[in-house]
């Protein structure tokens, strides 16, 4: 096969979100703050008969106002919102994770059409890479189909770990995604997720530094990642539940 050099250098991860006018700020050791009223839904995945992670099923929303704290450290009796149970708790929500491009550090895969490049830093263990046979294999395989296989999967990965990208073009294929916050719930780990922030919405640091603007992006709510303020999994290993009732 030809190679096929991409430079992901020149890759440009933009959202939807033009205006600027939704944002989330990382509160030094405290809450999320969400500007702009944007949608928030509860997302929950939704598996088949293997167990396999395939799509979401929204349930409950929740109303927004100009700006709504959001709890990150896990604890609050009133989730998705701030209770103010992180003052009250010995838990230290210090952020460590890097602002380096996602793309200045993904593994990229070479397929025929569609090349893969993935940031293991940035899983929220949504396991849809798992469909078909594994997203990996599947961006290696000849033919259409394939390709949709691939670009379906890394369109449902919550963090965007995954991102297509055209071997033409050598930029993002993605779909236009509209702002908004999903609360994940994981019923086959039994277990609630981070908040999904997808469409371009900008996560300013306690630092006062803007984090890279990516279409998707998944922020911990159970106050345990090793990558704060993003997800890397861990709710599910400590069991994290969220408490909110479905409808
Ligand atoms: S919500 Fe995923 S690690 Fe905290």
């Amino acid at each position: 096969m030809m190679e096929i050099k991409v430079d992901l250098s020149e890759v440009e991860m933009d959202g939807t979100n033009e205006s600027g006018a939704i944002y989330i700020e990382v509160l030094n050791n405290g809450p999320y703050l969400v500007h702009g009223e944007p949608p928030v839904i509860q997302r929950f995945i939704e598996t088949d008969d293997k167990g396999t992670s395939i799509a979401y099923r929204n349930g409950r929303s929740f109303e927004m106002k100009s700006a709504v704290a959001f709890c990150r450290c896990g604890h609050s009796k009133n989730a998705p919102y701030c209770d103010g149970h992180h003052a009250m708790i010995d838990i230290d929500l210090k952020e460590s994770a890097t602002f380096t491009p996602l793309l200045d550090s993904a593994e990229l895969i070479i397929g025929s059409t569609v090349s893969l490049a993935d940031n293991k830093s940035y899983c929220a263990f949504g396991r849809f890479c798992d469909a078909g046979k594994g997203v990996w294999n599947e961006v290696k395989e000849l033919g259409k189909v394939a390709e949709e296989i691939t670009e379906e999967i890394a369109r449902n990965c919550p963090g965007g770990r995954l991102v297509v990208l055209s071997n033409d073009t050598k930029l993002p294929v993605d779909d236009i995604l509209p702002p908004s916050i999903g609360l994940i719930e994981d019923p086959k780990e039994m277990c609630s997720g981070p908040l999904a922030v997808w469409g371009g919405i900008r996560v300013q640091s306690a630092s006062g530094s803007s984090y890279e603007i990516r279409t998707r992006q998944a922020l911990c709510r159970c106050g345990a990642s090793s990558n704060k303020p993003f997800c890397d999994g861990t709710h599910a290993r400590i069991d994290y539940k969220d408490g909110i009732a479905p409808e």
